[in-house]
């Protein structure tokens, strides 16, 4: 077992001194653009906080049912999902031999959850984004009549009076890639027109896929926060366009959600316990926030305080930590600090955060941490030698938060003030890697030469 994530005190266990970081050290780091670990100090126990949040368990629970009866149409629109009868879900794998390199010794198991092989769209944003798509597209049949209760066959929305329906509304997004590959991919597929406004950090693979299946492309010379101003601005003008908010949307966030119930049947087919004495950590990759949260948040409501979330994103791109640090949420972007979204990691590169899920992760998440890209490069390539598996640079960010918690002083202190440290040989451990499916064999391939060029070497 390689044991390269020892300590610099040349422990490997998960302590270390007490002190912890003020806002003002954390920013002067961020600005720095070095790595680190933020310790939400609002995360409250989940009976102080679940009932005063706008949502509830039931809200996720109508998220599934939706997802539920929209699934026989799922199979007639994409015949991949045959065999899991129109679910969109991933896998969780077992990663032994990730676990040797990533997860000091003796401190539980690790899995990863598989959404970077999502069908449909290839990333964690097949869950809100095609959602999404259905929900609307529900609203506009019941209402049309196509279908007369929640109870018919959702088929019909598969069928060319829907598609005339839909065709006479437009679908709009401001993305960095994938959460317009997957409304652009359900849209066109149900016969909306759809929009989708890239920003400058958008892969041409993604804009190549989405024009091959007519939807629009508008690409922007901006960041993802101005991309999505024009298309809010230009969506509200018509009655017909409609908005799919990643900022603010609840559909989004509840689609993503759905993932928590399904991962603990998942943990349990698994024979994983959650509890008290076998805590959960999950490591979410962060860009504006929707994806992230909307799990983090289903994960206090299944697991309670037993589910630690953390987010990670890249040192050009903190923007979820800067606006969680200092209470200021999309108030404030992250070129106040200098940084730039110069970043591989395109999902994340996202200059402001959602306000709608910083404050809804207050009192719910336990922290954030921002890693380099050569650190996001090194876990690509980790992914690819020990577990076979294949995924863009910002999905491999949930490999690095491991390390950072156990060589950060505050986060030490943190996990042990919880008792986590005494159960982190029991606990689980899981990477969620968040896209990478459509990713073309060629970039999959360069991604791995830079892996080699610019990954850091390892210590041993
Ligand atoms: C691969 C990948 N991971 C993570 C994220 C982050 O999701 P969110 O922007 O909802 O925080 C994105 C966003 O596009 C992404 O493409």
């Amino acid at each position: 077992m390689q044991t390269w994530y020892v300590a610099n005190n040349g422990n490997d266990d998960w302590s270390g001194s007490l002190a912890t970081p003020n806002a003002g050290d954390t920013l002067r780091r961020l600005r720095r653009r070095q790595p680190l670990v933020w310790i939400n100090p609002n995360r409250q126990p989940a009976k102080a906080c679940l009932a005063n949040l706008p949502f509830s368990a039931a809200d996720i629970a109508d998220a599934e049912a939706r997802w539920q009866r929209c699934a026989p149409l799922l199979v007639t629109l994409f015949p991949e999902l045959q065999n899991s009868h129109g679910i969109i879900e991933s896998p969780l794998l077992a990663a032994p031999k990730l676990a040797e390199r990533i997860l000091p010794p003796n401190s539980g198991r690790l899995f990863i959850k598989a959404d970077h092989a999502l069908p449909v769209a290839g990333s964690i944003k097949a869950r809100g984004g095609i959602y999404a798509v259905l929900y609307f597209a529900e609203k506009l049949a019941l209402v049309g009549g196509l279908l007369d209760s929640e109870q018919d066959d959702y088929r019909k929305l598969a069928t060319p009076a829907a598609r005339k329906l839909f065709a006479g509304y437009e679908l709009s997004v401001g993305s960095t890639g994938n959460l317009g590959l997957s409304i652009g991919i359900a849209g066109a597929a149900l016969g909306f027109q759809v929009a989708v406004h890239m920003s400058v950090e958008a892969k041409e693979w993604k804009k190549k896929r989405l024009r091959k299946r007519g939807v629009k492309v508008v690409e922007h010379a901006t960041d993802y926060t101005a991309a999505c101003v024009v298309a809010r601005a230009e969506a509200a003008a018509d009655p017909r366009k409609h908005f799919i908010d990643d900022e603010n949307s609840v559909e989004l966030f509840l689609g993503y959600a759905c993932a928590v119930p399904r991962l603990k049947q998942q943990l349990a087919d698994a024979g994983i316990a959650v509890d008290r004495e076998h805590p959960l950590f999950i490591y979410l990759p962060c860009g504006v926030g929707g994806g992230p949260g909307g799990i983090a948040f289903a994960a206090r409501h299944t697991f309670g305080d037993d589910a630690h979330g953390f987010f990670v994103e890249p040192v050009e791109a903190p923007c979820m930590t800067l606006g969680m640090l200092t209470g200021r949420h999309a108030d404030i972007s992250v070129y106040s600090l200098g940084l730039g979204l110069k970043t591989d990691a395109d999902g994340l590169a996202v200059s402001t955060p959602s306000r709608f899920i910083g404050q809804l992760m207050e009192p719910l998440l336990d922290g954030c941490c921002t890693l380099e890209d050569r650190t996001l490069y090194r876990h690509l390539r980790d992914l690819y030698e020990t577990e076979g598996l294949e995924v863009e640079p910002s999905a491999a960010a949930g490999c690095g938060v491991p390390r950072l918690l156990l060589e950060d002083n505050a986060a030490a202190c943190y996990l042990r003030e919880n008792e986590l440290l005494s159960r982190m040989p029991r606990a689980t451990h899981i990477v969620w890697t968040t896209g990478g499916l459509f990713v073309p064999p060629e970039q999959h391939r360069n991604y791995r030469a830079l892996a080699h060029g610019r990954a850091m070497p390892r210590p041993d």
